[in-house]
């Protein structure tokens, strides 16, 4: 380790214990670092080491140190290392944590902590990059767990920069345009229905979201097919793809309107986690959906009090125009539903309601299925992305009773994300089902020391790990 050229060389020191090496010694002993979580300390010219600096990361308690926490330090100290214009980093695993998670965690950290959501500043000159990192660890041979960790990484930065791009840039037709070109760079099978074929389907759910905006709607789909052995389950994921949410006739108050081009993080999500996929090679069928709309008030826009008839029979009064997640995720799973697929996983930036619930650190998470709950929140767990199991009794279905049609879209003011989620049950039928509600997850209001601002790209890992892990318990 000592020997390895770089930059920076980010040593992890922890918590109560004394770490002599790379010049650490005095400096605990001196009080200038204590080991708490994301402490950073900067050293240069440490005598001995033949990295140009060494950064003490504080690493906290030995025993509580785990992927998570690996991820988090080695995004702290990639920002920290990339604001000094340190181009090539090294990262020294100590040998209690270099297994295949730690090493993964460590690049997923570096690739995640060295994203910017700066493509639009037009100054260069304040723009940095890392060019190099480089995991250190004696013994065992992580080169496949950096290449996953790398990939996965890759893939949800992918998704945050889609999120991040405003909605005059990335309309419902360049979500298709971007859908594709991801697919044909990592060989996936792409296509994309447009409103006629929506029309011809009955998908009048999707359709009347689509109406008042002058951008057309399109249903992307990504086909994922192993090469081999026969996958008998087909998993099906579902991506709100809003490019922007203005609200529609039932438009949102303007503060902080400017948020809501992050209302196709789902759907963002969803490609992120084929493009991982296609790359990884799981054994399960994986088909992603995303219907992509704008939210918009135009003249001819859907308006309260409105009927619509979705894909599958159900007819919908429509309450608020605000509530179009919903609305155009129905068609989708129906569509989805009728592809093929034997479970469902929809990712949608859906409601207010699920932040004011749990805030902005769990993904809410609704089931049918108890299997597919135990699998998504396990994939969750280890991918160390949080998400809360969350109510979805059938007595909830009364909220969403409607005077005119088979049900409304808005269940009223108490548990709307629940009610939302009912909403989508009803879509979803008897495929076992999970639905994750992102909108208090899927965007960082205020940047991390291991995170920037703005998009975070949930659930891309939780997606690929669930994937990547299902030939393993087959018997769920
Ligand atoms: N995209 C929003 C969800 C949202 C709202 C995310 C606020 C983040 C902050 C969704 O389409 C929406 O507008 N939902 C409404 C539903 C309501 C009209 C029942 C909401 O949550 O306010
Ligand atoms: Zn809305
Ligand atoms: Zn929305």
């Amino acid at each position: 380790m000592e020997q390895v050229e770089a930059g920076a060389l980010i040593v992890p020191v922890f918590e109560g214990r004394k770490e002599e090496r790379f010049g650490a010694g005095d400096l605990l002993e001196a009080g200038e670092i204590a080991g708490k979580p994301l402490e950073l300390l900067l050293l240069h010219h440490v005598a001995g080491v033949a990295a140009t600096r060494v950064l003490l990361a504080g690493a906290g308690k030995a025993e509580k140190f785990d992927p998570a926490e690996m991820r988090k330090l080695a995004g702290a100290a990639v920002r920290h290392l990339k604001s000094k214009a340190v181009k090539s980093i090294a990262m020294a695993l100590d040998p209690e944590h270099a297994s295949a998670d730690f090493a993964s965690a460590a690049v997923e950290g570096a690739i995640l902590g060295e994203y910017e959501p700066d493509r639009y500043k037009t100054d260069d000159g304040e723009k940095k990059s890392v060019d190099r990192f480089t995991v250190v660890a004696a013994g065992e041979d992580l080169e496949d767990a950096v290449t996953r960790g790398r990939i996965v990484a890759e893939a949800q930065n992918f998704a945050r920069a889609l999120v991040n791009e405003p909605a005059n840039l990335l309309t419902p037709n360049k979500v298709a345009e971007a859908a594709r070109s991801m697919a044909s760079e990592y060989g996936l099978e792409c296509q994309v229905l447009d409103s006629e074929r929506m029309e011809l389907l009955g998908m009048g759910a999707l359709l009347g979201v689509a109406r008042g905006s002058a951008e057309p709607p399109a249903l992307v789909v990504i086909r994922y097919r192993p090469r081999e052995g026969k996958s008998t389950s087909h998993l099906g994921l579902v991506g709100k793809g809003v490019t922007f949410d203005s609200g529609g006739i039932s438009i949102k108050p303007a503060d902080g309107m400017e948020k809501m081009k992050y209302d196709m993080a789902g759907g963002a999500a969803m490609l992120g986690a084929m493009r991982a996929i296609a790359q990884l090679k799981p054994a399960i069928a994986v088909t992603a959906f995303i219907p992509c709309v704008e939210n918009m008030p135009g003249s001819r826009a859907q308006r309260p009090g409105d009927i619509v008839t979705a894909m599958s029979g159900k007819t919908i009064e429509v309450i608020n125009t605000d509530a179009e997640g919903r609305l155009i995720l129905a068609d989708a799973l129906t569509y989805a539903r009728k592809q093929g697929c034997t479970h469902l996983v929809d990712a949608a930036t859906l409601t207010g309601a699920v932040v004011v619930a749990l805030g902005h650190l769990n993904v809410g998470l609704f089931a049918n299925d108890d299997g597919l709950r135990e699998r998504v929140l396990g994939a969750a767990k280890s991918a160390g992305e949080r998400m809360w199991p969350m109510p979805l009794e059938d007595d909830y279905k009364d909220y969403l009773k409607s005077a005119f049609a088979d049900l409304a879209n808005v269940g009223g003011r108490w548990g709307g994300a629940i009610t939302a989620a009912m909403f989508l049950k009803e879509f979803a039928e008897d495929t076992p089902w999970v639905h994750l509600d992102i909108a208090g997850t899927a965007w960082l209001d205020e940047s991390k020391p291991f995170l920037a601002k703005g998009p975070t790209g949930l659930p891309v890992r939780t997606l690929v790990q669930l994937a990547m892990g299902w030939a393993d318990r087959p018997e769920l």
